[in-house]
């Protein structure tokens, strides 16, 4: 089967080359990881969730499709603008047909925690890159709170066929990985189980699910755990109480304006009201103790989750060590954060990416490849990637893309300082997170092609 929500054979590439400075101002699309959960706690409220700014990537289509197939009723008002009609806990509908999740583990691994909790059978699928992801590292603890993988492909890979329990069991749940959507889709799960669920994390990860169900009157309670994590205890079978949500700019997409502002000479760039969560704000503290001058001119609460203003400017940034506690808090923005360690004078060595060897693609090879086709000095050392900034880059290479947006739009902001142009073979996945980036960046001054 093919993924529903992209056809296949239509790769696209492009080129980035030297640009003269990233200027004016923009707003990238909606959080993505926000745009999941706004539709899949929406679908377990009873009534209407508005929903503002959502992003209308491919993953987060797909996730809404889901929605549908399990009762919801969604509606597209007007650009970003969308309504849930949600059924409530335990009532939802089995679907009739596989759910196809495309490209995305967020809405594939946060689903299988809301179906795990209904007492229905669901298929789960995905495109090429999204079957090689392990599953085992949700499908366990779901299992444990009740549910019955019927069919699964070696090793938990997608596509599932999944029983959801009928009385879920409460669990204390030690995760073994740093994953949100592991801790998602236990918490998903556990809203219709009796009793408290309790999830620990070694290492705390982006608590959107938490925030978000304390938002709409869940009791979710959330205490630190040792020196870097979290202990969160959920009661189950709350009744969740639509309300408005206002989904802040991504700022895992902000990151690429912002480091291409940060590495082009003349650049002086504002993104508007992007998400300055703490859990997701570590390529920001980073680039600052590189050098980068990155200013917040604004900052308010939106809706549970702080939001801020950006103004950047092209800054000489120097190479650093980079912890491996700060990566949950910017695990997507690894890629990104290698460029800018590319136009950096001096080592930059990243601690910690184990968790990079199972996104959309291996990133940490797809990044080494990619530095490496562009004559940049790395090297991988266990899971620590290292990378020696010479201040410039001489580009010239086309990189892989391996079905995997970022890694595009990373090598693209490369080529936008680098001496010669800077090629992708498919860009396409872009669109799975980031639809018009191309666009909004051309507009910026970027010699996108
Ligand atoms: C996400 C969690 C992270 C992240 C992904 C979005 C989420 O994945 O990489 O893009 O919305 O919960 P892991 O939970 O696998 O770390």
């Amino acid at each position: 089967m093919h993924s529903a929500a992209r056809p296949a054979d239509q790769a696209m590439p492009l080129v980035a080359r030297k640009s003269s400075g990233i200027r004016g101002r923009a707003r990238v699309p909606g959080d993505k990881s926000v745009s999941h959960r706004s539709m899949l706690i929406g679908l377990l409220t009873v009534g209407r969730t508005e929903i503002e700014g959502l992003l209308e990537g491919e993953d987060v289509i797909a996730t809404s499709h889901a929605c549908a197939a399990l009762g919801g009723t969604i509606q597209r008002q007007a650009p970003g603008n969308w309504i849930v009609y949600g059924v409530g806990i335990s009532s939802l509908l089995e679907p009739l047909r596989p759910l196809d999740f495309g490209n995305a583990g967020t809405g594939a691994r946060l689903a299988m925690g809301v179906i795990a909790g209904h007492p229905i059978i669901a298929t789960f699928d995905g495109d090429e890159s999204l079957r090689r992801r392990p599953m085992r590292r949700v499908l366990d603890p779901l299992a444990r709170m009740g549910a019955v993988i019927v069919d699964e492909k070696e090793g938990g890979r997608l596509p599932v066929r999944m029983k959801g329990a009928r009385d879920p069991i409460p669990i204390v749940f030690e995760s073994p990985v740093p994953s949100a959507q592991v801790k998602s889709a236990v918490l998903l799960c556990g809203l219709s189980a009796p009793g408290e669920t309790t999830v620990i994390e070694k290492e705390a990860t982006r608590d959107h699910t938490e925030r978000m169900l304390a938002y709409f009157g869940a009791d979710i309670k959330t205490e630190p755990y040792g020196v870097h994590g979290r202990k969160i205890r959920l009661k189950g079978r709350p009744e969740l109480q639509p309300k408005k949500i206002l989904v802040p700019a991504d700022p895992s997409s902000a990151a690429f304006p912002l480091v291409a502002a940060l590495i082009v000479p003349g650049s002086d760039l504002i993104l508007e009201s992007v998400l300055a969560n703490p859990l997701r704000y570590g390529l920001v503290d980073t680039l600052r103790k590189m050098g980068g001058n990155i200013e917040e001119i604004s900052r308010i609460d939106s809706a549970g989750e702080p939001v801020v203003d950006l103004r950047i400017r092209h800054s000489q940034l120097k190479g650093i060590d980079v912890p491996p506690e700060r990566a949950p808090s910017m695990i997507d923005e690894y890629p990104v954060l290698a460029v800018a360690a590319s136009f950096a004078e001096g080592e930059t060595r990243m601690r910690g990416l184990k968790e990079l060897r199972v996104k959309e693609s291996d990133r940490l090879a797809a990044v080494a490849a990619g530095l490496k086709a562009n004559g940049v000095e790395h090297e991988i050392d266990g899971d620590d990637l290292i990378v020696r900034g010479r201040g410039r880059v001489r580009g010239g290479g086309t990189v892989v893309t391996h079905m995997d947006h970022r890694i595009a739009m990373s090598f693209l902001i490369m080529g936008l300082a680098s001496e010669k142009e800077v090629a992708v073979d498919d860009a396409s996945f872009v669109a799975t997170s980031f639809p018009g980036f191309a666009e909004l960046m051309r507009g910026l001054g970027a010699e996108i092609r």
